[in-house]
């Protein structure tokens, strides 16, 4: 086995402390309504965080993203905010999100949090306002109103089609429009206006003086808008290029919004960190994690990539070198509240033309037939992955019930579904609700520990085989490997660099750390060689001393 010449990336020290701590932490979202439920109304609350504080600490992550706990009235599961510095009552007040940052930071927690900018709820005050008030009033050039076309100004200002399926443009009372790239319910704000620049402004304070470590931005490629007349059709908007002058997104200006930012989050000791959601072209990523503007950005390439070593070989190799050049480290991501969970989609055969993630979508569209599902094989190619990307320089967020090895729930009846897309795009999206479904934390009993009072999305009786206490005991379980690797990598945690080491099987991929941390991936069915070293971990028992198909093997090199 020879080691390959290309070491690849930054030599940055390893730092779970310090203004550093973000670079290669390992980040798990909550999804808060679906987490736990104290108060017992159905919906998970911050009361439900801060009593699962042990769980988290316990697990070995170190840090948690929460996503929207804002008043919203859930026409997108949060990201439809209509007060940006308050906690929704339904799950909990600004008192109980106080209390669950203290429980955090005492277990040595960090805490980021959404924000959505791109957008408010039609419920915020601002919209409310600009719906009362007069055409050309300042109250509507916070958001993007227009008068219509055709003749009457009965048509919309262009024909172009919302993310979420539908139009864009919606008409109001008095015949004007406005703009909503998502849902209706969600109005895009007009960043060309200092009154919305300072109230965000303002927002980063808020919630940065309440103790929050850094925050997640929402569409962070969608602020900055040229609606410069005439406005393009939807067809000429597909065929512009994403090169920094597209009218919607990722405009090179947007970047002035985050270096403004940087300055709020730089009067913070120590600073507040970001890390942008930008679905842009890749060589456009290092602008959004540049240290002068929000400092570290998502990759969604492994979301996309069928369970092969080239395939996650290339993507490791061109995000480690995207990262050096931002000055950034690199993120790694398999599930988000936005994806078919990994253990499924890794259980569903390939389809040539397909990305990993648009084979899940399109078994949920087809009902998810169990038929089509490898439920062993996802779960064992999950854990492989996992221990793949946790060994990863950089930093790895993490998606609830992941570390359970949940699989997505396909079956969720039409009288329960929540997401959007699922209304306004039928029969192309099915919607995200079956990656949402709230945490089975007991293997019995009302809503399998989640709260007294139910579950707002039904959970499958295979639920409970995953639940938290029926893991805990099982020493094989994928939560205990979480909490193996997760502690393993605290201890191991090395300079930002990897090396290649070559594996005479095409199907094994093999990396290597500074300190002598190995990976190996095994992406083939068959048993493989193991690379030389002491075995640290392994997340398939091995065969006849080889590594087992889809599996992944630390050692000690
Ligand atoms: C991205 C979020 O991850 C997703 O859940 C949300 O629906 C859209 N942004 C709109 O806010």
């Amino acid at each position: 086995m020879a080691v390959s010449t290309t070491e690849q990336s930054l030599a940055t020290a390893p730092s779970h402390q310090g203004a550093d701590w973000w670079r290669q932490a390992v980040v798990y979202q909550i999804y808060p309504r679906s987490f736990a439920d104290q108060d017992d109304n159905g919906i998970g609350d911050l009361r439900g965080v801060a009593s699962r504080v042990p769980y988290l600490k316990t697990l070995g992550i170190d840090a948690v993203w929460l996503s929207p706990f804002y008043p919203s009235k859930l026409a997108d599961g949060g990201y439809d905010v209509s007060d940006y510095r308050d906690v929704d009552p339904k799950i909990g007040t600004l008192q109980d999100f106080d209390d669950m940052v203290a429980a955090l930071h005492e277990a040595g927690l960090r805490l980021i949090v959404d924000i959505v900018p791109n957008h408010t709820s039609d419920q915020h005050e601002w919209f409310q306002e600009a719906l009362a008030s007069d055409r050309g009033s300042a109250a509507r050039d916070r958001y993007v109103f227009r008068d219509g076309s055709g003749q009457d100004g009965n048509e919309p200002p262009a024909d172009w089609e919302s993310i979420f399926g539908g139009p864009a443009w919606t008409q109001i009372a008095d015949g004007q429009w406005y703009l909503h790239n998502f849902a209706p319910e969600q109005p895009d704000l007009n960043w060309e206006n200092e009154e919305v620049r300072e109230d965000f402004r303002k927002t980063l304070r808020f919630w940065s003086e309440r103790g929050v470590d850094g925050f997640r931005i929402d569409v962070a490629h969608g602020l900055a808008k040229d609606l410069s007349d005439p406005l393009p059709s939807q067809a000429q908007l597909d065929a512009m290029p994403h090169d920094g002058n597209h009218p919607l997104w990722d405009r090179d200006e947007v970047h002035e919004i985050y270096a403004d930012w940087r300055k709020v989050f730089d009067e913070f000791d120590p600073p507040r960190t970001a890390v942008a959601e930008a679905w842009v072209e890749s060589d456009r990523r290092p602008q959004y994690a540049s240290p002068s503007g929000l400092g570290q950005a998502f990759n969604f390439d492994l979301l996309s990539a069928t369970f092969e070593a080239d395939s996650f070989r290339q993507i490791v190799s061109f995000n480690l070198a995207l990262a050096e050049e931002s000055g950034s480290s690199s993120t790694w991501v398999l599930s988000n509240h936005d994806v078919v969970r990994h253990a499924t989609r890794y259980g569903l055969p390939t389809r040539a033309g397909s990305t990993n993630k648009e084979v899940g979508n399109e078994w949920l569209l087809s009902g998810g037939p169990e038929s089509q599902l490898d439920r062993e094989t996802g779960i064992l190619r999950a854990r492989a992955a996992t221990l793949f990307e946790l060994a990863l320089p950089g930093s790895a967020y993490l998606f609830q019930g992941e570390e359970l090895g949940l699989h997505e729930v396909a079956d969720i009846p039409e009288s329960e579904r929540q997401d959007p897309t699922y209304f306004r795009n039928r029969g192309v999206d099915i919607g995200r609700d079956g990656c949402r479904v709230p945490l089975p934390w007991s293997s019995s009993g009302t809503s399998l520990g989640f709260g007294e009072a139910g579950s707002h999305l039904s959970q499958p009786a295979w639920f409970s085989q995953y639940a938290v206490d029926a893991e805990d005991a099982d020493p094989e379980s994928t939560l205990n490997l979480y909490r193996r690797a997760l502690a393993l990598r605290r201890e191991w945690l090395t300079a930002e660099s990897l090396t290649w080491v070559e594996h005479t099987d095409p199907d094994v991929l093999v990396f290597r750390r500074p300190n002598g941390w190995v990976c190996a991936t095994n992406f083939g069915n068959s048993p493989a060689e193991l690379p030389e070293g002491e075995i640290m971990l392994t997340s398939s028992p091995l065969e006849d001393g080889k590594m087992a198909g889809n599996s992944s093997v630390w050692l000690r090199g």
